[in-house]
């Protein structure tokens, strides 16, 4: 059967570009509270474009942003796969950067060039388009389908958990499959067995009542961005290590067998730097740089602020100053401890002279699993009937938080199948996806319908 539909879609591809630049102008930022009624309407037109590739859909309101469901269940005896993706994009500034607006997508080089591109709408809609040509083909599908396309991944996914929870029963699958992860190199194909948790807070300290002269008071008052940075700056050894108390008890070790199929993998270091302009690496000492990024825990400062950054000088003592804060989290770290951890530890470390405010934004614990199951190698032989090259097992440094809530709410392992590139500048200016990559990503879902039940 794939060979006819893989002949469905190579007859179609002008019309999936199109379909892909319809749902790339939509101005679907989750952390921006003036795109709300934009998001609805992305919500729809997913709705719309599930139904009419032969799926029931459905919106479901959430206290943010709206999920989106669509359900095929014919396939008596077949196994359940639930495919999630999000519709949400992250900010698109700086907007000065882009070479075309964010919104208004534009083809260059074999690219397509939007907010959204590969980071998750590509990606996403090439299991609708797959899916879709199987319907209009064969007129079924060999599993059983439930899509899961939520609004707001790129701020913590909180509803999808409290949805999907309630969902228990009805959604109860067998594997989940999740486009939304890169490939490890142009013409590598990679799947992605792991994926790093994380934690999000906002730590506040308020000193003075107003900003201040610091001629006049200077000196005899604290300065709270001045007490900030140095209860941050002690958080952090010379060797990279975290020094909030208990902060590496759950970590799970690397093995020697994965340290060995890590630094299997080509990297090059210098072409690595190059590109990121930069002419040293630096992090924990005793791991390298692919450890450091998919298997280690990280503590990183996202923005401080306070007092004045406008032009030029101006002499105060800053009223208050603030800390975004995100941890990376590897698997068996518990966000909500470790976040209680860093909260009691900057407490213990606040000086009177200013009050401590902390908040919680967002938390999800990593994931690891095992390769060696028959749904990694259907999507192994999926994968390599689509690119015509097997695909590498990787791990990754970034979050996906739904992925450690199908683990615990429906007991299922995802398949990360990821179609895009680190270098498709996601969550940056000029954010792309390769229209080669976007065709194989779709052939490679049509593939993997079948090979899971053979
Ligand atoms: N698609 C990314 C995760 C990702 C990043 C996969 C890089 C592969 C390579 C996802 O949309 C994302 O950005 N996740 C956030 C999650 C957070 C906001 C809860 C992240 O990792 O920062
Ligand atoms: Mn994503
Ligand atoms: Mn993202």
């Amino acid at each position: 059967m794939y060979s006819s539909v893989k002949k469905y879609l190579e007859d179609h591809q002008a019309q999936s570009l199109e379909d892909l630049k319809q749902f790339l102008r939509f101005e679907s930022i989750s952390a921006d509270s003036k795109c709300r009624e934009q998001m609805k309407q992305t919500a729809e037109f997913v709705r719309n474009r599930l139904e009419s590739a032969g799926l029931k859909a459905e919106i479901h309101p959430t206290a943010g942003h709206p999920i989106v469901t669509g359900q095929w269940r014919k396939a008596k005896d077949a196994p359940t796969v639930l495919i999630y993706g999000h519709y949400d994009v992250q900010p698109p500034d700086p907007l000065e950067l882009w070479t075309s607006p964010p919104f208004e997508p534009e083809v260059r080089e074999g690219k397509i060039y939007a907010r959204g591109a590969t980071d998750d709408k590509g990606q996403m809609l090439t299991h609708l388009l797959a899916i879709e040509a199987w319907l209009k083909t064969a007129g079924k599908l060999p599993v059983n389908v439930i899509f899961v396309i939520e609004g707001e991944e790129e701020v913590g996914s909180n509803n999808l958990d409290l949805f999907l929870a309630e969902k228990k029963e009805e959604y109860a699958c067998d594997v989940a499959v999740v486009s939304d992860t890169s490939m490890y190199a142009p013409d590598l194909p990679a799947i992605t067995y792991g994926l790093r948790g994380i934690l999000a807070c906002e730590v506040t300290l308020t000193g003075p009542n107003r900003d201040l002269h610091s001629g006049v008071f200077g000196g005899a008052v604290a300065n709270p961005i001045n007490v900030l940075t140095k209860m941050l700056g002690s958080l952090q050894d010379d060797q990279g290590k975290i020094l909030i108390p208990g902060f590496y008890d759950d970590v799970l070790e690397l093995g020697e067998d994965e340290k060995k199929e890590f630094s299997s993998l080509p990297f090059d270091e210098a072409a690595f730097m190059k590109d990121l302009g930069i002419n040293t690496l630096q992090g924990e000492a005793g791991y390298s740089t692919i450890e450091r990024r998919w298997a280690r825990p990280t503590f990183d400062i996202n923005g401080i602020y306070g007092g004045y950054s406008g032009e030029g000088p101006k002499t105060i003592i800053p009223s208050t100053a603030t800390a975004k804060i995100t941890c990376r989290l590897v698997p068996n770290q518990n966000a909500a401890q470790l976040t209680s951890a860093i909260k009691s530890h900057l407490e213990s470390i606040c000086p009177t002279s200013v009050t401590m405010e902390f908040t919680d934004f967002h938390g999800c614990e990593g994931i690891v699993f095992d390769t060696s199951g028959p749904y990694f190698q259907a999507a192994s032989r999926a994968i390599q009937n689509a690119f015509g090259t097997r695909p590498v097992f990787i791990r990754e440094g970034g979050s996906i938080p739904v992925v450690a809530t199908f683990q615990e709410i429906f007991g299922v392992e995802t398949l990360l199948l990821g179609w895009g590139l680190n270098s498709d500048n996601l969550h940056s200016p000029n954010e792309h996806f390769h229209l080669e990559n976007f065709y194989r990503g779709t052939l490679a879902s049509a593939s993997l319908w079948e090979e899971l039940v053979s």
